[in-house]
C-alpha cells in the first residue's frame, strides 16, 4: 500500500518528512516543533495515492467504464459489483482478457466492503443520487453517470452530502470531452462569431426498449407481446420524460459558452409510440441563460432515424454547426463573405491519433482519466456537484413547465456563491493550432 503513495509535490515540508519515513527514520526535522506522531498524522494528510482503488457500480454502461478503467495507469480496479449474473459474467470475462485481480461482487455492499477510494455510480437514472450519497458517506469520491438524480430534492440532497463528506463528486458527461467543443470554445473565445445570442443542440435517439427480462435483456413492449412474455419489467427510462436526459446536449454547450440556464419553457410532442406509451415523443425546451443567450435544446427517443447529436451556435457576426452524422464542423467567421459559403473543418469527437475505441469517440476514456486524476491531485473536479445540477436540474424544469403547458419555470442557482465563470477549460486545454479548413461542397445529386 505504502508503495502506492507519495507527498503531494506542492507541500515541500511533506516531501521531507516523506524522505524521513523512507529512509526509515520518522523525524520531523524539516518542520521544526513538532513531535512525530503529529508528523506522521499530518504526513498521512498530505500523501495521495498514485493510483485510485476503483469500484463500479452497475455493469450494463458500467462495462464501458471497467473496460476504461482497467486500461488506466493511474487506476486499479478493485471491484465491480451487479445483481444481474449475466453481467458479472461478462464483466469477469473482460477482466481474464486483460489478468486483471478486480473482484466481481453481487451488491453494492460487497463493493463498499472492499472499501474502495472512489466508486463509479453506474446504476440506472432513478438510484444514482442514493448510491451516490452512499458512497460518499462511505468515505468514497464519486463519478456518477448521467443525468447524476431525477428530482430537484435529490440533488438538493446530493448536494448536502458532498458538502458534509468533502469527498470530490464529479458527473460522467463524456460530450464535454468530445474534442470539437474545444474548437467552439476557442473561437468563441476569440470572438470570431461575435456575440453569442442563441445555441442549440439536439440528441435523437431510438430507445423502444423499454422493457427489460429478468437476465436484463432490454425488449419492446411489441417484442414482449409477440413472444407471450409476461416476466418483462418496465426500465427506469420507460416513463423519463425526454428532457430529462438533455445533458449530453446541454453541458457541453454551458462550457462552451461560459454560462447557466436561469428559466426555461418547454411544450411536450405527443405520445404516439407505441413502444413506450409512458412518455412523450419528445420534448423542446427554450431555455434562456444567465447572460440573456437563448439555448433551443430538443430530445426524442421515440422517433425511428438514425441515433444523432447536434449542436449550433449562433453568433451575430459568425457560427459554427456539428452533426453526428456529417463528422465534421462547418464554420462561418467574422467577415466571411455569405456568397462564399461555409468553411468545413476536420474536426470530430476525438483528435487525430487519439484512442477511439474506448466509448463515444474515445470521450469515455477521457473522462475517466481526468476524474482518476483529479482525485489524485486533489483538484477541484471539472464537473463538481454544483455544475452537475447546472447541467441536469434544467430539464428537470423543462418537463415542470410542459408539464404547465409551456409555463416559464424559474431555474434556482444552488451554488454558495454566485456563477461566475465555468472551471472545465482548467483541465481540457483549448487546442493552439487552427485544424485545416476547406470550402463547403455540397454534395453532387
Ligand atoms: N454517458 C453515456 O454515454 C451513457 C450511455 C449509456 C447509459 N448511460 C447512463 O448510465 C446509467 C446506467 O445505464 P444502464 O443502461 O446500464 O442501466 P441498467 O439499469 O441496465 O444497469 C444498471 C445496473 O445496475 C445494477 N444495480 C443497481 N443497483 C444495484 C445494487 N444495489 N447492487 C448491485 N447492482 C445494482 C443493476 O442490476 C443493473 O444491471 C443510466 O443512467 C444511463 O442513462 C450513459
Amino acid at each position: 500500500m505504502i508503495g502506492n503513495l507519495r507527498p503531494q509535490g506542492r507541500r515541500p515540508w511533506a516531501v521531507a518528512i516523506w524522505g524521513d519515513a523512507m529512509r526509515g527514520t520518522v523525524v520531523p526535522s524539516s518542520v521544526s516543533g513538532i513531535d512525530v506522531r503529529t508528523a506522521v498524522r499530518l504526513l498521512k494528510d498530505e500523501v495521495i495515492m498514485d493510483q485510485l482503488r476503483v469500484g463500479i457500480l452497475g455493469l450494463g454502461r458500467g462495462l464501458t467504464h471497467l473496460r476504461n478503467f482497467l486500461t488506466l495507469d493511474n487506476a486499479d480496479v478493485i471491484g465491480a459489483c451487479d445483481r444481474l449474473p449475466l453481467r458479472r459474467e461478462r464483466a469477469q470475462n473482460r477482466i481474464d482478457e486483460v489478468g486483471a485481480s478486480t473482484r466481481v461482487v453481487p451488491e453494492f455492499d460487497d463493493l463498499l466492503d472492499l472499501r474502495p477510494d472512489a466508486v463509479v455510480v453506474a446504476s440506472n437514472g432513478k438510484l444514482q443520487v442514493q448510491h451516490a450519497i452512499r458512497a460518499l458517506e462511505a468515505g468514497c469520491h464519486v463519478l456518477s453517470e448521467v443525468p447524476g438524480a431525477y428530482t430537484e430534492e435529490e440533488f438538493v440532497r446530493l448536494r448536502a452530502a458532498v458538502e458534509r463528506t468533502g469527498k470530490t463528486y464529479m458527473l460522467g458527461e463524456n460530450t464535454c470531452y468530445w474534442d470539437f467543443f474545444r474548437y467552439f470554445r476557442k473561437w468563441i473565445a476569440e470572438d470570431r462569431f461575435g456575440p453569442i445570442s442563441i445555441a442549440e443542440g439536439e440528441y435523437i435517439h431510438s430507445l423502444p426498449g423499454t422493457l427489460s427480462l429478468p437476465d436484463g435483456t432490454r425488449i419492446t413492449p411489441t417484442q414482449a407481446r409477440a413472444q407471450g412474455r409476461a416476466d418483462a419489467t418496465p426500465i427506469w427510462r420507460a416513463d423519463q420524460p425526454p428532457i430529462q436526459y438533455l445533458t449530453h446536449d446541454l453541458g457541453p454547450l454551458l462550457e462552451v459558452l461560459d454560462d447557466r440556464c436561469v428559466s426555461v419553457s418547454c411544450r411536450s410532442a405527443p405520445w404516439r409510440c407505441q413502444d413506450a406509451p409512458l412518455r412523450s415523443d419528445g420534448q423542446i425546451a427554450l431555455f434562456e441563460t444567465a447572460r440573456g443567450a437563448l439555448i433551443k435544446i430538443m430530445v426524442t427517443l421515440n422517433t425511428h432515424r438514425p441515433a444523432e447529436h447536434r449542436y449550433r451556435i449562433f453568433g451575430v457576426a459568425g457560427g459554427v454547426e456539428w452533426f453526428s452524422y456529417e463528422k465534421s464542423c462547418r464554420r462561418f467567421s467574422r467577415h466571411s463573405e455569405e456568397r462564399r459559403g461555409w468553411e468545413i473543418l476536420p474536426i470530430g469527437l476525438a483528435a487525430g491519433g487519439e484512442d477511439t475505441s474506448a466509448g463515444h469517440g474515445g470521450a469515455d476514456l477521457k473522462l475517466a482519466r481526468h476524474f482518476a486524476q483529479t482525485v489524485l491531485d486533489g483538484n477541484p473536479a471539472p464537473i463538481d456537484v454544483y455544475r452537475a445540477i447546472e447541467y441536469a436540474l434544467p430539464g428537470i424544469l423543462a418537463n415542470r413547465s410542459a408539464e404547465l403547458g409551456g409555463a416559464p419555470i424559474s431555474i434556482p442557482d444552488l451554488r454558495r456563491q454566485p456563477f461566475e465563470h465555468s472551471s472545465f477549460w482548467n483541465t481540457v486545454p483549448l487546442p493552439d493550432a487552427e485544424p485545416p479548413a476547406a470550402p463547403y461542397q455540397p454534395p453532387r445529386p
